[in-house]
Parts: C-alpha cells; structure tokens; sequence
C-alpha cells in the first residue's frame, strides 16, 4: 500500500521484545532513508507485542552489530504496539508469521493491506527473521533484516 502523494510513508517494524530484531531493523531502515536523503518522505518506528522489555535500550547483540556497521541505534526504546498503531502506520512489518498473528488479534479487516512480513520485501529465500534472544546469532538477524530493509527500499521509491 502507498501513501498519497505528498503523504509522509510511516513504517513500523514489529517483534516480539521490540529489543532485538524490529529494533535491529528500525535503525537500519533509518539509516538507508536518512543516506537517501528521504527523512522527510518517510518516518520509521518499531514496537514489539510483548510488554517484557517496554522502556529498555535494543539489547547488547542488537546494538554491538549495529555499531559495527557504523548504523547509529541512540534513542531508540522498546515499546509496546498499540490498536492506533494500526490507522496511523502505512506499512506495519513483522519479522516472522507469529508476530504476524499477534498484531492481527488487535488489526481489522480493514488494516490487512498494510501488513507484511520483512522477507516480503527481502531478494534472499527465506521467510522469517529467526529471534536471536533465542539463537544467539545477531549477524544472521543483521543479514536477513538489511536484505529486508534494501527491497523494502526499492519498494518505497
Ligand atoms: P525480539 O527478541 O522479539 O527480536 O526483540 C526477543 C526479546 C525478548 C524476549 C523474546 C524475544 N523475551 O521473551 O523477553
């Protein structure tokens, strides 16, 4: 779904702590429209469906390979999706299918349009972002997240 011209695109990464991977992706994705000169056309957010971590920096993993990457992550906090999140983001972004389910028990029939899953929008074969607060392995989750967020680009110009 596009915005209307002129119409700021809003995009919000979701998962389940809001800590690790939307977090991960919300930076990146920023950083990408930020080198594009495009901060004014697009705005980025990230939330998680989980309370657990609301408030909380993105973890220690999440922010050691964003540095390395040289993709700033300040001021970036965990929150928690809401209903409104749903009318206000034009693009809202799950990093695997059971991310997908829980926005769906707060989304309407009216809100499928604007849901999608990163590896939507990835050149790479695979469908889901695996959560590293379980795997451990960030860098999978950094490879998987910037191939998302490069076709996401493209879809977004
Ligand atoms: P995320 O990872 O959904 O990628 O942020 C998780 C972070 C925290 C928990 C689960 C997943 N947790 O259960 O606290």
């Amino acid at each position: 779904m596009m915005a209307k011209p002129n119409q700021k695109i809003k995009v919000l990464f979701v998962c389940l702590g809001n800590i690790c991977r939307s977090t991960m992706a919300e930076a990146v994705l920023r950083h990408m429209v930020r080198q594009a000169g495009l901060e004014e056309r697009v705005a980025v957010d990230s939330a998680g469906t989980g309370d657990y971590h609301i408030g909380e920096p993105p973890h220690k993993g999440t922010r050691k390979i964003l540095e390395r990457e040289g993709i700033p992550w300040e001021g970036i906090t965990a929150r928690q999706i809401c209903r409104a999140d749903l009318d206000d983001f034009t693009y809202i972004i799950g990093m695997d299918e059971e991310n997908l389910r829980r926005i769906r028990r707060l989304s309407a029939p009216e809100h499928e349009e604007r849901l999608h899953l990163l590896s939507d929008f990835a050149e790479g074969d695979w469908t889901q972002v695996p959560d590293p607060w379980y795997t451990g392995d960030f860098h999978l989750t950094y490879q998987l997240v910037e191939d998302g967020c490069k076709g996401l680009m493209k879809a977004l110009l």
